[in-house]
C-alpha cells in the first residue's frame, strides 16, 4: 500500500460518523442491556424534570393567587416527591452509565495490547513505547469519559431539553415559537467551539506523548545519561517538550474558556426578548401570570441541560480524537501473519536453506543483499562481520521478526513463508544480546513459554547454562523475584538466564546473537562448553564478536554490507588472508596487549 492510499482511507476511516457508528456497534451494543436502563433512568429524569416545570402553573394559578393552601400544598409535596423520583433515576443512570464506559475501555485495551504484542518489530521503531503506553492509558480514560458523558449527560440532558420545550408548547405556543425560532442562534458558537476543541486536543495528546517518550526513553537509560553528564541538556530538552504540551493545553482550555460564556451571553439576549414579548401579552390579557411563570421556569431549568449538551460536543470531539489514535493502533495493519492455508513446519533435522535473499527495511536500508546459505542438518555456522554487517538482520528473518524483500528460505524444504507462525517459531531457541528478564521468579523466567515445566528441568537448564551455582546462592534460590521491584541480576547472570531459557525450550534450531557477549572470560569458558554440548545435534547459527568462541564452528561465514565475502572453516579463513584474517589479527594483538 502506498503511503498516499494509507492516507486517503485514513481519513474516511476516522471521521465522526464512521467512528461514532464504530464504537455504537461494536463497543456498545453488547451492553444494550445496562444501556436500556439508563435510557429509562434517564426519560424518568427528564419526565419529572418536565412535570415539575408544569406544576408552575396551577401552583401560580390555581393556588397562590387565589390563596387556597390545599392546592399549594399537594402542589410543593407533588414537587419534592418528584425530585425524590429524580433523584433514585440519576443515581441508577449514573452507575449503569459508568460500568458501560469502564467495560468498554477494558475490551479496548484487550484489543490494543493484543494486536500490539502481534506487530511487526518495525511497528515500535515507529510506535516508542512511551507513545503506545500513552495511548493505551491516558487517550482511552479521556474516551471513556466522552462515551459517559455522551449518553449520562447527552442523552439526559437531550432528553429534558425536549420535555421542557414540550411543557413551554403547553403553556403558550407562539411564545414557545419565537423561542424557537431565536434559540438556535446559540448553536453557532457550539458548532465553532467543537470544532476547535478538537484540534486542540489532538494537538495537546501528541505533544504529550512525547513528553511521555522523553521521559521514558531518559529514565530507562538513565545511566547514559549520568554518564555523559546530560542531566542539563536533557532537562532542557525535557522544558521544551513540557513548553509544547503548556501550549496546546493553554490553547484547549482558551477555547473551553470561551465556550461556556459565549452560549450564555446569546442565552440571555434570547430571554430578553422573550421577556419583552410576554410582559405585552400579559398586560393585553391573552396569557396568565402562571403559565408565564411556568414558561420561564422551563427555559431556567433549560440554561444547565443545553450547557450539558456544550461542554458534550466538547467532550465528544475529544473523545473522538483519543478513539482516532486508540482505533490506529488496533487497525495498523499485521504484516507478519499466518498466509491463509499455512501448515505447520515439521523439522525432522533442521537444514536451513537461504536463496537469493534481500532484506530492505522500511526505512530504505538494504541490510542483506543475495543471500545464499545451504546449512546441512546438525551443522554449526557463525557469522562474523564488522558491526552493521547484517549478522543480526539474518537471524531474524528465520522466526519471520522480518519479511524478507526477496528470494526464499526454507528449513527442511519447506519455505517458511508459507508455514504458520507459532509452528516456526516453536523450532527455535534464541539468544540474544540484551537480555529480557521478567517481573517474575528465575524458575518462571527460565520456564517462560513453557509454563509445565517441571522443577527438575529447570534446575538442569540451569546447570547446564552454568547459572545454578548463583542461583542456589541466592537467599530464596528459584523462587527469587526478578526485575522492576525484585533482584537486579548482573549482565552475565542475565544472560545465563537466557542460555537456560533456550535450553530449556529444547528446539532444532538455535540462534545464538553475541550470547556469550556479557560474560567475563572464566563464565564464558562455561557456558560455552555448555552451548558446545548444546549444539551437538542442532543446527546451530551463532554470531559472536569475540572470533576465538567460534573457532569451531562447521562454517565461518563472513559477513561485510549485507553480503558474505567470504566462507570456510576457520583454518581455510585464514590461510585465505581476507577479511577474517584481518579481524582475527586484530583481536589476537588486542588480547596480547591486555
Ligand atoms: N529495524 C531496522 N530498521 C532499519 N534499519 C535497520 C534495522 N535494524 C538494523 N538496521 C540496519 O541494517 C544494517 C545491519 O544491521 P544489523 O543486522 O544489526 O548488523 P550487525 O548485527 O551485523 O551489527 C545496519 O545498517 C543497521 O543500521
Ligand atoms: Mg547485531
Amino acid at each position: 500500500m502506498s503511503p498516499r492510499k494509507h492516507r486517503a482511507s485514513h481519513l474516511d476511516t476516522y471521521d465522526t460518523w464512521p467512528m461514532l457508528s464504530r464504537i455504537l456497534r461494536h463497543y456498545l451494543w453488547n451492553h444494550k442491556r445496562d444501556l436500556s436502563w439508563a435510557g429509562l433512568a434517564m426519560f424518568i429524569i427528564a419526565v419529572a424534570l418536565a412535570l415539575q416545570a408544569h406544576l408552575i402553573q396551577p401552583l401560580f394559578d390555581n393556588g397562590l393567587i387565589s390563596g387556597r393552601i390545599g392546592v399549594i400544598n399537594t402542589i410543593i409535596f407533588t414537587i419534592v416527591g418528584l425530585t425524590i423520583i429524580r433523584g433514585v433515576a440519576t443515581y441508577y443512570q449514573t452507575y449503569y452509565m459508568e460500568s458501560v464506559g469502564q467495560r468498554v475501555v477494558a475490551t479496548m485495551q484487550d484489543e490494543m495490547y493484543s494486536q500490539t504484542l502481534r506487530q511487526h518489530l518495525g511497528f515500535f521503531a515507529t510506535n516508542p513505547t512511551g507513545t503506545l503506553t500513552s495511548r493505551f492509558v491516558s487517550d482511552l480514560q479521556r474516551l471513556k469519559y466522552a462515551v459517559t458523558q455522551i449518553f449520562s449527560s447527552g442523552l439526559r440532558d437531550s432528553g429534558t431539553i425536549i420535555g421542557l420545550f414540550g411543557n413551554m408548547l403547553l403553556q403558550d405556543v407562539k411564545l414557545t415559537l419565537l423561542t424557537m425560532i431565536i434559540f438556535p442562534l446559540t448553536v453557532l458558537p457550539i458548532r465553532k467551539f467543537g470544532r476547535l476543541t478538537r484540534k486542540y486536543s489532538r494537538v495537546n495528546q501528541e505533544s504529550t506523548a512525547r513528553m511521555a517518550h522523553h521521559l521514558s526513553q531518559t529514565l530507562q537509560h538513565i545511566r547514559q545519561v549520568q554518564s555523559y553528564t546530560q542531566e542539563k541538556n536533557e532537562s532542557k530538552r525535557m522544558m521544551a517538550r513540557v513548553s509544547d504540551v503548556l501550549d496546546s493545553t493553554l490553547r484547549a482550555v482558551r477555547i473551553r474558556a470561551m465556550s461556556s460564556p459565549s452560549v450564555e451571553l446569546i442565552g440571555t439576549i434570547v430571554i430578553a426578548a422573550i421577556m419583552l414579548y410576554a410582559g405585552q401579552r400579559i398586560a393585553d390579557g391573552t396569557l396568565t401570570t402562571g403559565s408565564f411563570a411556568s414558561f420561564m421556569a422551563s427555559l431556567v431549568m433549560l440554561s444547565r441541560p443545553l450547557k450539558g449538551i456544550t461542554n458534550l460536543n466538547n467532550n465528544i470531539q475529544e473523545g473522538l480524537a483519543a478513539a482516532q489514535r486508540a482505533f490506529e493502533i488496533i487497525d495498523a495493519p499485521l504484516t507478519i501473519t499466518d498466509e491463509s492455508g499455512a501448515t505447520a513446519l515439521t523439522v525432522k533435522k533442521g537444514a536451513i536453506n537461504f536463496s537469493q535473499v534481500t532484506l530492505t527495511y522500511t526505512d530504505g536500508t538494504t541490510a542483506l543483499s543475495d543471500i545464499n546459505l545451504a546449512i546441512p542438518a546438525g551443522h554449526t555456522v557463525a557469522f562474523v562481520g564488522p558491526s552493521g554487517a547484517g549478522k543480526t538482520s539474518l537471524l531474524n528473518l528465520l522466526p519471520r521478526f522480518y519479511n524478507i524483500s526477496h528470494g526464499h528460505i526454507s528449513i527442511d524444504g519447506q519455505d517458511i513463508s508459507h508455514v504458520t507462525l507459532k509452528s516456526l517459531r516453536s523450532q527455535m531457541g534464541l539468544v540474544t544480546q540484551d537480555v529480557a528478564v521478567f517481573d517474575e521468579s528465575i524458575a518462571a523466567n527460565i520456564a517462560y513459554g513453557n509454563p509445565k515445566a517441571s522443577q527438575a528441568s529447570i534446575e538442569s537448564a540451569a546447570r547446564a547454562a552454568a547459572a545454578h551455582e548463583f542461583i542456589s546462592a541466592l537467599p530464596h534460590g528459584y523462587d527469587t523475584v526478578l526485575g522492576e521491584n525484585g533482584l537486579k541480576l548482573s549482565g552475565g547472570q542475565k544472560q545465563r538466564l537466557a542460555i537456560a531459557r533456550a535450553i530449556l525450550k529444547n528446539a532444532p534450531i538455535l540462534m545464538l546473537d553475541e550470547a556469550t557477549a556479557a560474560l567475563d572470560t572464566a563464565s564464558e569458558k562455561d557456558v560455552q562448553k555448555a552451548l558446545q554440548k548444546l549444539s551437538k545435534d542442532r543446527t546451530t547459527l551463532i554470531v559472536a564478536h569475540r572470533l576465538s568462541t567460534i573457532a569451531h564452528a562447521n562454517t565461518i561465514m563472513v559477513l561485510d554490507s549485507g553480503k558474505i565475502v567470504e566462507q570456510g572453516s576457520h583454518a581455510a579463513l585464514l590461510k585465505k588472508k581476507g577479511l577474517y584474517y584481518k579481524l582475527w589479527s586484530m583481536q589476537a594483538n588486542a588480547e596480547d596487549a591486555a
